[in-house]
């Protein structure tokens, strides 16, 4: 996941994941697979209450 300004433009209103893009890479950084991505928004979607991420509050543990 990362997102930029503006970003979410990029997809239809109904598949918008705020201003986040998903994508799996491999590990030389190339694409993986192109279809996973619709698959990663339209699962993260349901966490739009919680900019779109299932784990905000277990990472915020780890902040000194
Ligand atoms: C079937 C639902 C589902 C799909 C599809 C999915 N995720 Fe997730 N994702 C989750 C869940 C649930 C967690 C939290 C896992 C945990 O608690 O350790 C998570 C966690 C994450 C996180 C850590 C931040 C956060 O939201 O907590 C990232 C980054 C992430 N996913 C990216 C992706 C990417 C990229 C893809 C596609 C390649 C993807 N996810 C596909 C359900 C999904």
């Amino acid at each position: 996941m990362e997102k930029g300004v503006d970003w979410g433009l990029a997809s239809s209103e109904d598949e918008r994941t705020g201003d986040w893009h998903f994508q799996q890479f491999d590990t030389n950084g190339q694409v993986k697979r192109e279809a996973i991505a619709d698959r990663c928004q339209s699962c993260h979607g349901g966490q739009v209450d919680n900019d779109f991420m299932f784990t905000t509050e277990k990472m915020r543990a780890y902040l000194p």
